[in-house]
């Protein structure tokens, strides 16, 4: 059983690289049934989006019964992986009428994002979501979004949001506390939804129906 793969089938990236593997373990919850049918259009009115406030995120966690801590704890995936740019976009060219940049964006950080992905970029382009430690499943996500550093709104809000920021900082100061609450937060995760008697199938690979 592929174990980092039941990571990508519960989280909404498009691809986990297998080297999480060597910096996060944790025993997955295996026997799993899933749907024998997985399409776009099933799935994507369910996904979270990069423009979401911190309400829009927690309805949409807590409708799958997990805590606004929970949620925090799993854009730490965010630590990892790749962005198109057209996801984050809105953020460093059309914020608001007023401000073009998102004024919560360190600065200097946006013109970076500018640069790797400027106006009318080919729409195939995606960037490390995260430079200081891209490829490492560590807490440097939050270290990055205390300074400004959140590529996404729903990243960026996680701090600006009084009512979450505490969480930031937590997991951002004690790398132990987010690997014990992501550990926690994911097997929740990998809980939801699953199809029990003889509906559905357990995958052979995480990522389709057998
Ligand atoms: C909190 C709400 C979340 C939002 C709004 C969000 C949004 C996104 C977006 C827009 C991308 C870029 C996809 C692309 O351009 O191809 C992405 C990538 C990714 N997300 Fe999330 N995500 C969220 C939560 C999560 C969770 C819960 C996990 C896993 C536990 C996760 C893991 C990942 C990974 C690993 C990638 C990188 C994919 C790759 O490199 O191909 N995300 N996310």
């Amino acid at each position: 059983m592929p174990k980092c793969g039941a990571v990508s089938t519960f989280c909404c990236g498009t691809q986990v690289p297998t080297n999480l593997c060597q910096y996060q373990f944790y025993n997955v919850e295996l026997g799993r049934r899933d749907g024998k049918v997985s399409t776009k259009a099933n799935v994507q009115h369910h996904l979270p989006h990069p423009e979401f406030n911190l309400d829009q995120l927690n309805s949409m966690f807590s409708t799958n019964g997990l805590s606004q801590s929970d949620m925090i704890a799993l854009s730490g995936a965010h630590t990892i992986g790749f962005s198109h740019c057209n996801r984050f976009s809105s953020g460093i060219y059309k914020f608001s009428p007023i401000n073009r940049i998102d004024p919560t964006l360190n600065s200097q950080y946006a013109l970076q994002l500018r640069q790797m992905c400027p106006l009318k970029v080919d729409p195939r382009i995606a960037i490390n979501m995260y430079h200081v430690t891209p490829q490492k499943f560590d807490n440097q996500y939050f270290k990055n979004v205390v300074q400004g550093r959140g590529l996404f709104t729903s990243d960026q809000v996680l701090f600006t949001d009084a009512r979450s920021k505490a969480t930031v900082n937590l997991f951002a100061s004690n790398e132990g506390a987010f690997q014990s609450a992501f550990i926690a937060a994911i097997t929740k995760l990998g809980r939801v939804g699953v199809k029990t008697g003889n509906q559905g199938e357990i995958r052979i690979d995480c990522t389709r129906p057998n």
